[in-house]
């Protein structure tokens, strides 16, 4: 029997770990490559999507954290430090317990959800709510890393992307090459940089033949790619991805241009659209920026510019449970019956 043994075991020698390496790892990656029939039919097209919410903390961050908190305890780090939306926090502030550091996170204040929020309390994260977005957040998380001993676990961090970019080789292995197209949520713009570095580095030693089209997508009150300039005050619902000056801004721009790709916004609308759709007609549950790709497809799909037959892959980023608020809003009250099976058939329509 194959027990998965985490990413950096997996494909150590893609990263950067010695044999020496002290790994810090939750056995993360492995994820499931979920075949997407109802968003097939509606493309035409082979729909995959790359289930990141089966992560250990519910999200794709933690493949970036085993590399980030493995080399920070190789270099002797005591304490950790990153700006979140919710889910770097969590996945830093598990990672750090299982090195036996300290994890400070600074999260903007009353935009973060709950579950990620309640990540980082039980992992005994000390957190700070700062009075201001994501991106005061990361700068405050910079200056703090510079002036302090605290090591910086954002994306910025190189080895984060490192580890991130394995999610492409999973896809790969998976599929015997490459999709024709990868679509993703982008927020700080990490991973969209970490997948391409991965799909370019499996085809150039020869593990594929191609390179996927890269399409990004971001929420339209939070789109500074898409808009050409930083955004002061972005909005949306999903919270994950509300950044208005995101870190690897020339890196998603590089893959973009470099794949033959696109990067555009989705509504609020749209994304609440196919959250509903990937729950209810695909049986996954994704919290609402992650729905962001599959809105992304399907708008595509809508416009004409998915031509039928091509094999696309979908990160979906992170688990619903995060953010059930959405799930619940909006959504008919569970009627309240006796104990008696015919009163309940009734409600449930058998009778
Ligand atoms: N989806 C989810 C669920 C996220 O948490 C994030 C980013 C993204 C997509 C966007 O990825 O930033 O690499 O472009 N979350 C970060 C955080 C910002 O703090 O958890 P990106």
């Amino acid at each position: 029997t194959h027990q998965w043994r985490g990413i950096i075991e997996e494909y150590r020698d893609r990263l950067p770990v010695t044999a020496d390496t002290p790994v810090v790892t939750l056995m993360e990656g492995g994820t499931p490559l979920v075949p997407a029939q109802v968003l097939s039919e509606r493309t035409g097209c082979d729909v995959r999507l790359k289930v990141e919410g089966a992560n250990p903390t519910g999200s794709f961050k933690d493949r970036g954290m085993t590399m980030a908190i493995t080399r920070a305890k190789e270099e002797g780090a005591q304490a950790v430090i990153c700006a979140s939306t919710g889910n770097t926090s969590a996945s830093a502030a598990a990672y750090a317990v299982r090195a036996g550091m300290v994890s400070a996170v600074l999260v903007p204040q009353g935009k973060i959800a709950l579950g990620k929020m309640g990540q980082a309390l039980v992992h005994g994260a000390r957190i700070l709510q700062v009075d201001g977005n994501f991106d005061d957040c990361l700068t405050l998380a910079r200056a703090l890393s510079e002036k302090y001993p605290v090591a910086l676990v954002n994306s910025v961090n190189p080895v984060r992307i490192e580890g991130q970019k394995t999610a492409a080789f999973e896809i790969v292995d998976a599929l015997g090459d490459a999709p024709d197209i990868h679509v993703l949520p982008v927020g700080n713009a990490g991973n969209i940089t970490a997948y391409w570095r991965g799909y370019r580095e499996y085809s150039a030693d020869g593990m594929s033949t191609r390179n996927p089209r890269m399409w990004g997508f971001q929420a339209a009150g939070s789109a500074p790619i898409v808009n050409g300039a930083p955004v002061l005050k972005p909005q949306t619902i999903a919270t994950a991805i509300r950044i208005g000056n995101p870190a690897s801004w020339e890196f998603a721009e590089a893959a973009r241009d470099e794949s033959g790709g696109l990067i555009e916004a989705v509504t609020d609308r749209q994304i609440l659209a196919a959250y509903r759709l990937l729950a209810a007609q695909e049986g996954v549950f994704v919290e609402p920026a992650s729905a962001a790709s599959v809105a992304g497809l399907l708008k595509a799909a809508d416009e004409g510019k998915v031509d039928p037959g091509q094999r696309i892959v979908c990160t979906v980023t992170g688990n619903g449970l995060k953010d059930p608020d959405w799930a619940v809003a909006g959504a008919p009250q569970p009627l309240t019956v006796p104990v008696d099976a015919d009163a309940a058939a009734e409600q449930l329509g058998l009778a």
